[in-house]
């Protein structure tokens, strides 16, 4: 199934956002701090990874995506990029049986290509063994760029149609990595810088977007609850006035 682009109808923001998606940052600077070296901020990271899955299925979030390596992140030093894919492989072999007991679908979206096949054997086996639940979709963002979804999208939508040359927004949207989720309600980016650093660009165009100072490895479900308190303060309006959504709702 894929989603109308959530940009059409208003959601009922007092309740739990469906879509939370998070740019997962600040592990290196909760590590530098404690003077420990940047991995054990990484490796801190997945528990807190842990955590926020477990509140977010006990709050009734539906789909929650996290990024957990950009297209760019292959820009750091080689040894910091080869122990975030050793932590990635461990916390897929430690966690995947978890998940799927907990009724999990797990969906790992971004340009895999670039990952070792025995990375990519065990997205592909995570991903079928838990296609079925129907609990919390997780989706993890690795090696994901906005940018590169956009294209690749392009791309598939182009080697369809060949020969077509105008194409619309709701021909796009079926190609996009994360078709078979609707558009995120609310975007959470810990750690204190407030950018997208190229993230879901094309699904963020209406998401509500909440900046903490806290680092990823301290964000636990005290602070995702604030974040959807903050969510439930806001007015989604889509381009509509005021007026014109309090006489929708009476
Ligand atoms: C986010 O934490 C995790 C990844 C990008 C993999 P960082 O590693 O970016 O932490 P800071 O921003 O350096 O503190
Ligand atoms: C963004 O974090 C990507 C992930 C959390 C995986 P970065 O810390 O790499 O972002 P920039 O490059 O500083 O914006
Ligand atoms: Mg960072």
């Amino acid at each position: 199934m894929t989603f109308l682009s959530s940009t059409q109808a208003v959601p009922d923001t007092l309740s739990v956002p469906r879509h939370i998606a998070i740019i997962m940052d600040g592990n290196g600077r909760w590590a530098t701090k404690r003077f420990l070296p940047r991995v054990a901020g990484h490796a801190q990271g997945v528990e807190a990874v842990r955590k926020i899955v477990e509140a977010s299925t006990t709050r009734g979030v539906e789909y929650l995506t996290i990024f957990a390596f950009s297209s760019e992140n292959w820009r750091r030093p080689a040894d910091e990029v080869t122990l975030l894919m050793r932590l990635f492989m461990t916390a897929l072999e430690r966690e995947v049986a978890k998940m799927h007991a907990n009724n999990i679908r797990l969906k790992i979206v971004g340009d895999l290509t670039r990952f070792d096949k025995k990375l990519q054997e065990m997205i592909a086996q995570a991903e079928r063994k838990t296609a079925n639940n129907k609990g919390l979709t997780l989706t993890i963002c690795a090696n994901y760029g906005g940018r590169w979804d956009i294209m690749q999208a392009v791309n598939k939508m182009l080697a369809l149609h060949p020969g077509a040359t105008t194409f619309s927004e709701d021909e796009l949207a079926p190609h996009l990595s994360m078709a078979y989720a609707p558009e995120p309600d609310l975007f959470i980016r810990t750690g204190g810088e407030e950018r997208i650093s190229n993230f879901l660009l094309w699904q963020l165009a209406y998401t509500e977007l909440f900046f903490t100072q806290t680092y990823w490895p301290d964000f636990d479900a005290k602070a995702l609850d604030a974040a959807i308190e903050s969510y439930q303060q806001r007015e989604r309006r889509f381009g509509r006035t005021s007026a014109q959504l309090a006489a929708q709702v009476s």
